[in-house]
Parts: C-alpha cells; sequence; structure tokens
C-alpha cells in the first residue's frame, strides 16, 4: 500500500500511486507521514491474467513456438527443425510490397503433411500492440527473437531504426511476454551476436570477453543482450542470449559478403558477370554453417538453467580465403596483384581480372576479427559445429550455380 492511500479507499483496485487530495492530508511533515518516494510504486497484476493460464507443467505439454525473423536465413531452418520435432511453428512476418517468404515456400507445400502446424501472421517488432496480441492468441512456449535489421552496413545508415528494431523490438516482445502473464510459461531465445565483440578485446571471444561494439547493429544488439539477461534476474524468466558467431549457407542474404561471393563466382562462371567487387579483404570471421546453429538455438531452451552460450566453430578465415576457396570449387585459381584498394585477382588461365576493391562496401568502422571459443557450448550442452569451412563454401557455390543455370533471382 502506498502511503496516502486509506485501506479500501480504492475499491477495486490495488497499489495505485495517491492522487493530488490524498496526498494533501499530509503536507505537514510529521515523522508517520511521507510522501511516496518515487521507488514503491507495486506491480498490477499482467492485463491478460485473466486468460486462465494452467500451471507450468501442465501448460509446457503443449510444443509451440512463435519466431520473429521467421522469412530470414535462421528463421527458414529454425521452422523445418520444429516441425520435424512435432512443434507447431507460429511466425511473425511484416507486411511487404513485394514477396518476403521465399525461404519458406517449402514448408507452405508441405502443408497436407503436417496439417494445422504452421502458421504465418503480420506483426512487427516495431508493433507492442500487434505483438501483444499474437502472444496472448498463440500461447507459446517458446519465443525466437530472431527478427532484426541484421545488416552491419546498412546500421550506419538507418541507425535509429536498426536501434528501433533489433533493441526496443527486443523490450517489446518480452514485455509482451509480461503483459499476458506468461512469464512463467515460455521460455526466450534472443538472437545475440559476436558483433558485440567488435573491437576485440581477446581472442578468441568467450562468455566472458568484454563487449564493444563497433556499429549502431551491434550497439542496438548490446541493449537487446542486457534487458534478455535483466528481464531474466528481474522476472525469473527464462530468458536466454545465444550469442552467434557469423552462420551462413545457401539461404544467406544476397548482400552478406558470403553469398555475395558465391553467386558471383558462379555468374563469372557462366559468363552472365564479369568482375566481383569487394569492401574488406582483410576482415576475418568465425564461419560456420546455419543449420549447425539453429540446433544450438533449440538447445539453450532446453536446459535446466537459463544460460547464456557462444556458438562459434573455432577457426577464423579472412575475406580473401573465402574468396580463393570459392573461386577454387569452379575450379579458377587466382592470382593477387596490388594492395589496399587497388587490390585485385585475376583468373591465372584467362589473365581476366576478377575481384576488384570498391571503397563503396567498407564501414565507417570495421570488425576486424572475429574467433569464437565454443568450448561452453560443446561442454554443456554437447553441442559442436558439423559443417567444416570447406564443405560450407563448396554447398554455397553448388548451390549457387544451379540457380544461376536455372535461373533462379531468389529475392534474399
Ligand atoms: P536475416 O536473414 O537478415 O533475417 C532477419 C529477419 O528479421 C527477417 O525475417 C526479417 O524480415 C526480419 N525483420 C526485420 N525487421 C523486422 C521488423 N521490424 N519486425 C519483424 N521482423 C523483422 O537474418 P539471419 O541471418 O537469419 O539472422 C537471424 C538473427 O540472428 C538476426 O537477429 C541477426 O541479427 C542474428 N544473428 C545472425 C548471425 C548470422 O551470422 N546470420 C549471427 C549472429 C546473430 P524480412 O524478411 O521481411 O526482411
Ligand atoms: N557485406 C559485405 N559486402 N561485406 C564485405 C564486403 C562486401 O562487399 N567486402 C568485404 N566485406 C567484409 C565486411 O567489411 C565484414 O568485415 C565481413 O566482410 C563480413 O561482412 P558481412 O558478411 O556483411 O557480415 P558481418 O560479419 O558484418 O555481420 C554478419 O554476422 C554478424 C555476426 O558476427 C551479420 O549476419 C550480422 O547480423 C551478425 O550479427
Amino acid at each position: 500500500m502506498l502511503p496516502g492511500v486509506r485501506p479500501g479507499a480504492l475499491s477495486g483496485i490495488r497499489n495505485l500511486p495517491a492522487r493530488d487530495s490524498d496526498r494533501a492530508q499530509s503536507t505537514h511533515p510529521s515523522p508517520r507521514a511521507s510522501h511516496w518516494d518515487g521507488n514503491s510504486a507495486s506491480e498490477l497484476p499482467a492485463a491478460f491474467a485473466p486468460l486462465d493460464l494452467p500451471p507450468p507443467e501442465e501448460y509446457f505439454q503443449r510444443k509451440v513456438a512463435l519466431i520473429s525473423g521467421i522469412t530470414g536465413q535462421d528463421g527458414s531452418y529454425l521452422t523445418e527443425f520444429l516441425l520435424e520435432k512435432g512443434y507447431t511453428v507460429h511466425g511473425i512476418i511484416r507486411r511487404s510490397s513485394s514477396f518476403n517468404t521465399g525461404r519458406l515456400h517449402h514448408l507452405y507445400e508441405d502443408q497436407h503433411e503436417r496439417p494445422n502446424k504452421f502458421h504465418l501472421h503480420y506483426g512487427d517488432l516495431t508493433d507492442s500492440t500487434a505483438l501483444v496480441f499474437l502472444m496472448a492468441r498463440i500461447l507459446p512456449t517458446e519465443v525466437y527473437n530472431l527478427g532484426a535489421q541484421s545488416h552491419v552496413k546498412v546500421s550506419f545508415s538507418l541507425a535509429e531504426y536498426t536501434a528501433d528494431v533489433d533493441a526496443i523490438g527486443t523490450l517489446r516482445l518480452l514485455d509482451a511476454i509480461r503483459t499476458c502473464g506468461l512469464t512463467k510459461h515460455c521460455r526466450f531465445y534472443q538472437a545475440s551476436t559476436s558483433e558485440l565483440y567488435g573491437l576485440v578485446q581477446e581472442v578468441p571471444q568467450s562468455e566472458t570477453t568484454p563487449f564493444y561494439p563497433r556499429s549502431p547493429y551491434g550497439v542496438a544488439k548490446l541493449y537487446a543482450y542486457w534487458i534478455t539477461i535483466n528481464y531474466r534476474e528481474a522476472y525469473g524468466m527464462y530468458a536466454v542470449n545465444g550469442i552467434l558467431f557469423n552462420h551462413e549457407s545457401p539461404r544467406r542474404g544476397r548482400t552478406f559478403v558470403t553469398r555475395k561471393i558465391t553467386r558471383a563466382v558462379a555468374e563469372i562462371y557462366e559468363n552472365k558477370q564479369a568482375c566481383l567487387w569487394l569492401g574488406n579483404l582483410d576482415a576475418q570471421r568465425d564461419w560456420g554453417h546455419a543449420r549447425d546453429y539453429i540446433e544450438g538455438m533449440w538447445l539453450l531452451l532446453q536446459g535446466e538453467q537459463p544460460t547464456d552460450f557462444v556458438l562459434a566453430t573455432g577457426e577464423t578465415h579472412p575475406v580473401r580465403e573465402f574468396v580463393e576457396k570459392a573461386f577454387g570449387v569452379v575450379g579458377i585459381k587466382l592470382t593477387w596483384s596490388g594492395s589496399g584498394v587497388d587490390e585485385e585477382a585475376r583468373d591465372v588461365k584467362t589473365g581476366k581480372v576478377v575481384v576488384k576493391v570498391d571503397p563503396q562496401y567498407f564501414r565507417p568502422a570495421e570488425v576486424d576479427l572475429l574467433l569464437g571459443n565454443p568450448a561452453k557450448a560443446e561442454r554443456m550442452l554437447g553441442w559442436k559445429r558439423q559443417v567444416k569451412f570447406d564443405e560450407l563454401v563448396k554447398e554455397m557455390v553448388e548451390a549457387d550455380l544451379t540457380a544461376v543455370r536455372n535461373f533462379v533471382e531468389d529475392q534474399n
């Protein structure tokens, strides 16, 4: 009960802050009369508590996942994975003037095999009302927050939007869970990132390495990381961060460097493109296969206690090496010359320049080296990446070769 509110004075409404008229009674300070000090506002019951939820043990008999970012690379693999495990999967999609569900088409076609198991809903991480509505209707047991403006370079142009979606969007989703009274009824996965390490403070990076983000994207994700931990500690939620290092696949968006390279290699090999223009060839990344990381996300939500984990391969490779290996898959050997913006690579056999540097792809602040230490996940979750670097490059190039030959223009 707050000072200044007479017991029973507010019938049916508990613990509201004092009204001015109530406070007027205590204008003369006395040892017993005190003012609301701004620290003692009490919690109202969750707005959707009357949803009449069963106790968590019973509720968790169901397996219902809600995924933000379902149309993205990871969202599509996660959906396949969870459907295989018998989950009902609900995904949030953004309204778009062009199709943004290309990575999910095959799952729609699968509907007859698994009727009523896969549902898409319009929503947006910038729209709290929609998130609360979906949460209350779906009553998920697991929420995977994969939705994000996920392009680091773009985040320098769309810094405010990136913060709104990647940082505050995470808060909105967590608050939707609270609003619906689901803090003990559903588990929450936050797609945290190795970009948090940015200007790395130690090599390799682990769960205890200090963060130093280097982009508006990284900074927004730092907020999301901490708000997830804060809600875990404040409200006893099972909410965890997966700090995932770069993971790629044939479904990777085409503006990320690996997919940009593999598509260009396929186009150059098929004489549909002359040259691949890139930015910083020296940057090093710890690249794994997205499918391996999806299993890790799920494992993070199956533990006894909520804990944050790094998922990584424990290897790092420069962009230049990815380029060489990708051309190697189609039998093109490269020779490099020049340096900095003048660096270029020629096809040894034809002498043609096939790779050049374009400074427009440089970033205002770069993350030079990422190398993760996945020891904790290997030890505690039994998780380990399966696909090796060379296999990843080969799979991506071969998928792009098939796509180019079949004139497939995916919208990724
Ligand atoms: P992605 O392919 O770029 O997918 C991002 C997803 O977020 C898409 O479904 C996108 O929808 C959705 N989205 C964007 N803005 C949204 C908004 N305002 N409201 C709701 N949804 C929105 O990314 P990804 O590679 O799958 O990565 C998944 C998550 O993991 C992201 O949060 C990313 O930051 C994080 N992450 C990725 C990596 C990696 O290497 N892939 C590593 C660490 C962390 P549209 O399809 O409509 O654009
Ligand atoms: N995109 C892009 N395009 N990157 C290039 C290019 C180019 O033409 N040329 C060189 N690079 C370099 C970038 O400067 C960066 O150092 C590296 O290649 C990787 O860039 P991206 O593939 O765009 O990925 P990222 O590492 O910046 O971010 C991805 O991984 C993060 C995890 O570490 C994204 O998926 C993020 O969402 C994710 O959090």
